[in-house]
C-alpha cells in the first residue's frame, strides 16, 4: 500500500496533476490528495486548480464539475462508473418536461446532477450554501427544487419558502435506520447527533446540528461536546477523526437490510487506490463534456460560486 501511495504522488509529480478527493472517499485515496474537501471546497479548489491534469476522486457528476470549470484540461476519474443516485433519478429529458411545465419557476439544482440537468438550471447549489441561495431569490418568484427532495424539504423548512420538489433522493442518506439510532442515543446519552440534510426529515429532527460534510467537520472541531454521533456517509470519519483525535465518533446505523452496519455509499467506494494508480498513469477514464453544454452549464455554477463568496 505504502509501495503505491508512494507510486501515485510520484506520478502525479511527472505529470503536473493534482488529486482531489470527496470525504466519502476511501481512506487511503483521502490520504494522496492534495485536497479534500465537500462539494463546494472542490469546486472551488477546481477553480483554482494550475495543474494539467485533475483527477477527480469522487463520483461522476463532480468530475464533470470540474470539467465545465476546467475545459481545457484532462479530466480523469478512476472508476467511470461511480454515479450517484441523485444524479441518476433525474435523467434530463424528463427534468426538461418537468421545466418546461413550469416557465415562470427559478430553477435551482443541488450539485449532484448530471451536467445536461445544470445546462437547464438557473443556479446551482450544494448542502453548504442551498439555505443562502433559496433566501437570495425574490419572494415573489416560484421556486423548482432538484433533485434531492430531503435537502429541498430542510431548505423549505428554514427558508420558509415553498418549492416544487423533484421526487429524487440519496440512497446512503435514506438508509439511516430511525429506530437503531434511537437505540444508539440511548445508550450514549451524552453524544450529539448530527446530520447531513440529504437525511430524511426523521433523521434530521434527531440534530442537533444539521450541514454539508465540511460543516459537520467544522461543527465538531468547535463543538464543545466530546461525543457524536455521525449521521451521513462513513468515510467522513477518516478526516473528521483526525481533526478531533480525542473525542468518540459514532457512525448512526443504517437498516438491517444495508450490506453494512453503517452507510457506506457503494458508487464513491467504486474508486480505489489500485483505479486511481491506473487512471494516472493511463490518463483515463477521461471525463468530457460537450461544448454546449459546458456554456449552459458553466452560467449556473459561476452564479452559485459568486452566491457563496
Ligand atoms: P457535501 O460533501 O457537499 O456535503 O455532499 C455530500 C454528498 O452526498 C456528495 O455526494
Ligand atoms: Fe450520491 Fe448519496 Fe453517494 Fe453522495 S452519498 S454520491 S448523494 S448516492
Amino acid at each position: 500500500m505504502k509501495d503505491l501511495k508512494e507510486k501515485i504522488l510520484a506520478l502525479k509529480k511527472e505529470k503536473n496533476a493534482v488529486i482531489l478527493a470527496h470525504y466519502y472517499q476511501e481512506s487511503d485515496i483521502q490520504d494522496v490528495a492534495d485536497y479534500v474537501g465537500d462539494s463546494l471546497g472542490l469546486s472551488q479548489e477546481a477553480v483554482k486548480a494550475e495543474a494539467d491534469i485533475i483527477v477527480f476522486a469522487g463520483v461522476h457528476f463532480m468530475a464533470e464539475t470540474a470539467k465545465i470549470l476546467n475545459p481545457s484540461k484532462k479530466v480523469i476519474l478512476p472508476d467511470a462508473k461511480a454515479g450517484c443516485s441523485l444524479a441518476d433519478g433525474c435523467p434530463p429529458d424528463e427534468f426538461k418536461k418537468f421545466t418546461d411545465a413550469h416557465p415562470d419557476h427559478v430553477v435551482i439544482t443541488y450539485v449532484n446532477c448530471s451536467a445536461e440537468v445544470k445546462a437547464l438550471t438557473d443556479i446551482v447549489v450544494t448542502s453548504s450554501n442551498a439555505v443562502k441561495i433559496v433566501n437570495s431569490i425574490p419572494k415573489d418568484k416560484p421556486i423548482i427544487f432538484a433533485p434531492d427532495k430531503n435537502l429541498g424539504k430542510y431548505v423549505m423548512e428554514v427558508t420558509g419558502r415553498e418549492m416544487l420538489l423533484w421526487d429524487g433522493s440519496c440512497v446512503v442518506h435514506e438508509a439511516f435506520s430511525l429506530e437503531k439510532l434511537l437505540d444508539l442515543y440511548k445508550e450514549h446519552p451524552d453524544a450529539k447527533i448530527i446530520a447531513h440534510p440529504e437525511s430524511e426529515t426523521h433523521i434530521l429532527q434527531t440534530a442537533k446540528y444539521i450541514g454539508s460534510t465540511a460543516g459537520m467537520i467544522d461543527f465538531v472541531k468547535t463543538d464543545s461536546n466530546h461525543k457524536y454521533i455521525v449521521a451521513t456517509e462513513a468515510g467522513i470519519l477518516h478526516k473528521m477523526q483526525q481533526e478531533v483525535p480525542h473525542k468518540i465518533l459514532i457512525p448512526a446505523p443504517a437498516k438491517e437490510d444495508n450490506t453494512c452496519a453503517c452507510s457506506e455509499c457503494g458508487y464513491m467506494k467504486m474508486n480505489t487506490l489500485q483505479k486511481l494508480y491506473n487512471c494516472l498513469l493511463n490518463e483515463s477514464p477521461e471525463v468530457t463534456v460537450p461544448d454546449d453544454i459546458i456554456a449552459k452549464a458553466l452560467i449556473p455554477i459561476e452564479r452559485m460560486l459568486e452566491l457563496s463568496k
